[in-house]
Parts: structure tokens; sequence; C-alpha cells
């Protein structure tokens, strides 16, 4: 009898995904171009100011990545590798972001191809045994004479969507929470953020945070149930960020 308990304690944990999940931390993929990336993108913030303690994970976001590019320069490569290593002890998101090198004239990748390379990305970090994260290109923050931004990533926010919608895969709409943040506190605030004084596409590292408090905040208000436990909040940011103040 003493034996017999522990062993069905272990076949009941082994038999029940849901269980299993639970207890399992997040090792977050972050895939991208150089919104995504270190020294110019959200994701470093994200890593270190969102993630609870025992989740962690790796930015792979790449400046000047398109989604071909970033296959065929290998970064791709190294993703699928991590979530192989990392999925036994960890439930591994790979969040995937481009659209702003696709959509450039010489990128050489049609919309149809950044649709095909999306469901791809998709599609193989389910086959590795990781789940993917769409997530629709960070607004351009350059400003028009009415006072509002450009908004020029459009067709790359519907197909992201199209494809997610379509295959049942889970994705967040960072264009337009972005695009409405960055409305909503107006030029000079948004200029805070700017990698450089002329740069409105980049973040400096305090952009980062914010804009990666914006992706989680998005993350954790449409799958709770996901992200909640393995989120480290900060309720000031959020509510200034919910409010469209400066932050
Ligand atoms: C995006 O999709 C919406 C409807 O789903 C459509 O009304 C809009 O014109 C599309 N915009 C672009 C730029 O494709
Ligand atoms: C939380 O957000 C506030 C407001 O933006 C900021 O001042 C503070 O440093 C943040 N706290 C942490 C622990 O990052």
């Amino acid at each position: 009898m003493r034996l017999l308990a522990p062993s069905l304690l272990f076949s009941a944990a082994v038999a029940s995904p849901l269980i299993e999940r639970a207890a399992k931390p997040i090792y977050w993929l972050l895939a991208g171009d150089s919104t995504t990336a270190p020294g110019g993108g959200w994701g470093d913030g994200f890593l270190s100011t969102t993630v609870a303690s025992g989740s962690t994970g790796h930015n792979y976001g790449h400046s000047g990545a398109t989604t071909a590019s970033f296959r065929a320069g290998g970064d791709w490569g190294k993703v699928i590798t991590d979530i192989g290593t990392y999925k036994s002890k960890y439930d591994v998101y790979t969040t995937i972001q481009f659209g702003h090198n696709d959509q450039k004239e010489t990128s050489g990748v049609t919309l149809d191809q950044y649709k095909a390379n999306l469901l791809k990305f998709a599609q193989e970090v389910t086959s590795a045994g990781g789940q993917p994260i769409l997530v629709t290109p960070l607004t351009r923050r350059n400003f028009q004479s009415d006072g509002k931004v450009l908004e020029n990533l459009a067709t790359q926010r519907n197909i992201t969507i199209q494809v997610a919608t379509s295959n049942n895969i889970k994705w967040i709409d960072l264009n337009i929470a972005s695009e409405n943040y960055v409305n909503a506190i107006g030029k000079t605030a948004a200029s805070q953020y700017n990698l450089a004084s002329n740069d409105w596409t980049h973040l400096n590292t305090w952009g980062g945070v914010v804009f990666a408090r914006i992706v989680s905040d998005l993350l954790v208000e449409k799958y709770p149930s996901n992200f909640q436990a393995y989120t480290k909040p900060n309720a000031t940011l959020s509510a200034l960020i919910k409010a469209g103040k400066p932050a």
C-alpha cells in the first residue's frame, strides 16, 4: 500500500495534460525583426520586466529580418532547436512578429509569401512541441499633420490576423494596441520612446519596457489561464497605458 499511492499520483499527473501544464513555467522564444530585437525592440523589456520568476526565455529578434531571411539566416532553426531543448521543463511559447521589412519593395517577399511564411512558422512551432502566438506588427510612430500616426502596416496586420484566425492559432493585435496608445499620448510624449531623436520605429530601453507591457497585457487579457500565473504585473504601468497617458 505504501508504494501504491505515489505511483497512482504519478500516473494521474502523466495522464492529465491539464495538471501537467499547470505545473510548468513558461519558456518564451521571441521571433521577429528589429522591433522585437535587443537594442530597439520590445523583446528584452518583455523578458526582463513582465516574466515572473521561474519562467524565462530568449529574444531571437533580428534587425532587418523578413519572414524569409529569418529562416534563411539560421535564426528560425535556433528557435526550433530551443523548443526541443526546453519543452520538457517548460511550456514553450513562441511569439512571431514580422512585417516591417517584409513590406519593403526590395524585400523580395510578396504578400502571399509573407502569409505562407507566417503559417509555416506557426505550424513548425506546433510540430516541435511548442505553442505559437502570432503578433501583429508594432506600429511605427510617424505622426501626420492631423496629429495621428500614419498606419502603414494595416495590410500586414490583416494578413497576420487572417493566418491566426483561419488556423486556430493564438494571436494578439499589438499593431492596433500600440497605435491607439501612441495616438492617445501624442507626438511629444511618444518621442520619449525613440531610440534616437528621429527614429520613430525603434524603441529605447524604457520604450521597450512600455511596449512590452502592452504585449504582456494583451496576452494576459486574452489568454488568462495560460499566462496570468507566469506574468509579473505592473499595475501602475498597465493603468497608465489603459488610460492613454504617457508612461
Ligand atoms: C483589413 O481588413 C478589414 C476587414 O477585415 C478591411 O476592411 C480593411 O480594408 C483591410 N485593410 C487592409 C489595408 O487590407
Ligand atoms: C512600474 O511602472 C511604473 C510606471 O511606469 C514605473 O515607474 C515603475 O518603475 C515600474 N515598476 C517596475 C518594478 O518596473
